[in-house]
């Protein structure tokens, strides 16, 4: 929730509106607004960035190709790649209790691109992206595993909107946009969850609404770097 100054302000608890708790159901409820805080602050600090990514990622046309879908997560695999690889050495993930060999993409990407046809040594050929946001320092992880976890939310429409237009299943083609099937839900509960446990002040919010913001950015201008590419441009 913001402040007047547009910060973060981790005091802000709703209570107003709601009936009179009972005192057991005071730290359950004070938990919960505050879990909505952050998650709601890092949604509202980086809203103009996932519409900017929306307009690019453009794979709800109607007229979309298997050629393009294929470009489109070749990209993704090349940034992908090496941010999985800078977020895995950049937290003890385990001692945190946050199971991020789980949560990895880079197989479901592989698993989609040699459905679409790129062959194994095709897939090692791909370029990756060098210029990655920041991961120094939990926060600022914390921020980018934001990113990519919200990215399954919005998998799920696109999931939905491509199987049947390119002839995909989720375990041939559709992997990486329907990651956690049936699971979507729970797995961004959880992420909350450790994301406010972890992100204790408003300077680690505003630290890891950075990072997010920076991590739209980066794929941002590696997804435009691509089309231009392909477009000759
Ligand atoms: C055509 C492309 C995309 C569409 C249509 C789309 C759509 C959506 C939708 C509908 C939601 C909300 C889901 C819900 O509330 O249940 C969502 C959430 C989210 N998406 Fe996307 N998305 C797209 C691409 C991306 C990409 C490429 C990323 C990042 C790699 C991304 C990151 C996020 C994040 C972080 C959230 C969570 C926002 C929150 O805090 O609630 N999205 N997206």
């Amino acid at each position: 929730m913001t402040g007047p100054s547009g910060g973060f302000n981790a005091a802000f608890v709703p209570f107003r509106s709601e009936p009179a708790p009972r005192l057991c159901d005071f730290r359950l409820s004070q938990s919960r607004f505050l879990l909505m805080d952050v998650l709601q602050h890092l949604r509202e600090a980086t809203r103009s960035q996932h519409e900017s990514i929306e307009a690019r990622v453009d794979v709800l046309r109607p007229d979309l190709t298997r050629a393009e879908y294929r470009r489109l997560l070749e990209r993704f695999y090349g940034f992908y790649v090496p941010l999985e690889a800078a977020l895995a050495g950049a937290a003890d993930w385990e001692r945190l209790g946050f199971a991020f060999h789980e949560r990895r993409k880079v197989s479901h990407l592989e698993r989609d691109l040699l459905c679409l046809g790129l062959t194994p040594t095709g897939l090692r050929a791909l370029p990756r992206c060098s210029e990655l946001p920041s991961a120094a320092g939990l926060p600022a992880a914390l921020g980018s595993l934001y990113v990519v976890e919200g990215a399954t939310l919005g998998g799920q429409l696109i999931a939905r909107h491509v199987k049947p237009r390119l002839g995909l299943a989720d375990a041939a083609g559709c992997a990486f946009f329907t990651s956690y099937g049936a699971d979507v839900g729970r797995n961004w509960r959880a992420l909350g969850e450790f994301l406010r446990a972890q992100l204790r002040t408003g300077a680690d919010v505003e630290r890891a609404a950075g990072a997010a913001g920076d991590t739209f950015a980066k794929l941002g201008s590696w997804l435009a770097r691509g089309q231009e590419r392909h477009d000759g441009t």
